[in-house]
């Protein structure tokens, strides 16, 4: 997602998202408290009705569903770059949850987002959601974050699953290229990014699709493109999701 040069895009975007937290806080408890699909829906009706941009709705929540199902091992570690008020973050700790089964204790998603509003209001939705013991939100740069994370021993070398990549286009390539560093990855890891096509992520989608920094790199991908269908029939922006064949 790349709006944020946009003339107050970003102030918009915190405006709307306490509203959102306001009004999902206001709805009864005993119908989100520990229901993560609910609050899901519950802040994207909320979109619907009020407006509230960025979110990686349900249709494109559903096909990276797919995805993570058919992996093997699977799929225990995620790492979020762009977080927002949590809809992904709660998708993922749901999916690891259902795929795992609830009593697994390793599984972990790590939703990192640099505005420290953003991630209060999505600490709040995660908590709701009854997520908080496997999702956590990291307040900063996502690349400082991540390094941190490494540092701490909270994602090991080979030990990131999935990175899921919806912040600024302008990092999706340098973020990219921080995991392969940092060497978190393993083979059948996958990175899937959002809104490649639009607003667009020309030069990310140009590294994945040629497999990778093939001249220096040690990681090489296979990527392919989907496109999420919506149940009103409309076409949601493609996603690109990239695996880890070699590393
Ligand atoms: C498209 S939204 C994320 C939507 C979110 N995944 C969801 O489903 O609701 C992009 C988010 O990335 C955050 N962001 C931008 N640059 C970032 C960075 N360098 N590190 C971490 N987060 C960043 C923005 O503050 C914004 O909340």
């Amino acid at each position: 997602m790349s709006l944020d040069h946009v003339d107050g895009f970003v102030e918009r975007a915190q405006t709307q998202a306490v509203a959102m937290r306001r009004h999902v806080l206001s709805l009864p408890a005993e119908q989100l408290r520990g229901r993560p699909w609910d609050v899901i829906a519950a802040i994207e009706a909320f979109a619907n009705d009020q407006g509230l941009a960025m979110l990686f709705r349900r249709p494109k929540i559903d096909v990276v569903r797919r995805v993570l199902a058919a992996l093997r091992p699977r799929p225990k570690v995620v790492v979020e770059f762009g977080t927002f008020v949590g809809t992904s973050a709660i998708a993922w700790g749901a999916i690891l949850r259902e795929l795992n089964g609830s009593d697994a204790t390793d599984i972990h998603v790590y939703g990192l987002e640099l505005e420290p509003k953003m991630a209060e209001i999505a600490t709040d939705m995660i908590r709701l959601a009854g997520l908080e013991d496997i999702v956590s939100v990291v307040v900063g740069p996502g690349s400082e974050s991540l390094q941190n994370l490494v540092a701490e021993g909270k994602v090991r070398p080979g030990g990131l699953d999935m990175v899921f990549i919806d912040h600024w286009e302008k990092y999706y390539v340098p973020d990219l290229q921080l995991c392969e560093k940092l060497k978190v990855f393993h083979k059948g890891s996958i990175a899937v990014a959002d809104n490649t096509d639009i607003p667009g992520a020309p030069a990310y989608l140009e590294y994945v699709k040629k497999g990778g920094d093939l001249e220096n790199g040690t990681v090489r991908y296979e990527s392919r493109t989907l496109y999420p269908e919506a149940a009103d029939g409309s076409r949601p922006s493609a996603v690109e999701v990239s695996t880890v064949v070699e590393v």
